[in-house]
């Protein structure tokens, strides 16, 4: 068996797992826009990886600008786009920390970042920083969409997902592990395991690192302090129609937040 590291320089993999829920996700951003924010068309995603939701977006008719720290993800991004959905596209390496853009500064509707990827920001500066330039983009009445999972402290279980992709005649089976959080470090261990099998192939792709950690008030307390306020809430479920309330116990949060004016 074939051993690497680093899922996100094998973005086709990636995507077979997490691509299905892409036409639900834009449907929900785009209804969130309409309904809560500007309406308009400019739309901005952080940490964009191999440019799904770009791709999604771009196809039913926005503009986007997406960025990312993976080059291999960025390379699939551009290779996805048909010529007639480029132009209204600009993609860009960058990271979440430092991602500025003079020239739509203070003209982006809605900004999002789903999927936890917030969570790589490993500390509290990196996450402020990364939310102040994200607001600073913002018109005053845009939005920026973020969805990640909460902590429970007291968790004393590993928390475990596994998914089944296809790619043309290979399997994909996605195994993610997260471990005990830390409180005082304000992380998770996380691990994903990939692996792909097909005709002369049998390959595992295993990936480590950290997700930083956040229960309702720390995340509440971080978007004030960035000058954001959360206009609504919902889950992974991405019905508009049933959002989230403040007593609900679902970790799984989709935040949409507004500059606080
Ligand atoms: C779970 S994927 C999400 C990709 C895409 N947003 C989606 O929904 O399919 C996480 C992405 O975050 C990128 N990433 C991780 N840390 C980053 C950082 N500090 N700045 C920019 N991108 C980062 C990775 O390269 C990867 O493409």
């Amino acid at each position: 068996m074939e051993r690497r590291s680093d899922w996100y320089t094998h973005p086709k993999y990636y995507e077979a797992i997490f691509g299905t829920d892409t036409e639900k996700e834009m449907d929900f951003l785009l209804a969130v826009n309409e309904r809560l924010g500007t309406g308009g068309s400019l739309l901005l995603e952080p940490a964009c990886g191999a440019g799904r939701l770009v791709e999604e977006a771009a196809r039913r008719g926005m503009k986007v600008v997406g960025y990312d720290i993976s080059e291999p993800m960025l390379e699939h991004a551009r290779r996805r786009l048909k010529p007639a959905w480029r132009r209204r596209v600009r993609l860009f390496q960058s990271r979440m920390e430092s991602f500025s853009a003079p020239e739509v500064q203070g003209q982006v509707d809605l900004a999002f970042n789903l999927v936890s990827t917030f969570r790589y920001l490993d500390s509290e500066k990196a996450a402020r920083d990364h939310l102040e330039s994200t607001r600073r983009l913002l018109k005053p009445e845009g939005l920026y969409v973020l969805g990640f999972h909460l902590t429970e402290y007291t968790r004393d279980t590993f928390e475990r997902e596994r998914w089944v992709g296809r790619v043309g005649r290979d399997t994909v089976i996605c195994n993610t592990r997260e471990g005990l959080p830390d409180r005082r470090l304000r992380r998770s261990p996380m691990r994903n395991r990939l692996r792909i099998r097909g005709p002369g192939k049998d390959m595992l792709v295993e990936t480590d690192w950290f997700f930083r950690t956040y229960d309702l008030a720390q995340a509440r307390r971080l978007f004030r302090s960035a000058g954001l306020r959360v206009r609504a809430m919902y889950d992974f479920d991405y019905r508009l129609d049933s959002p989230v309330g403040r007593g609900s116990n679902r970790l799984d949060r989709i935040f949409v937040l507004q500059p606080a004016g």
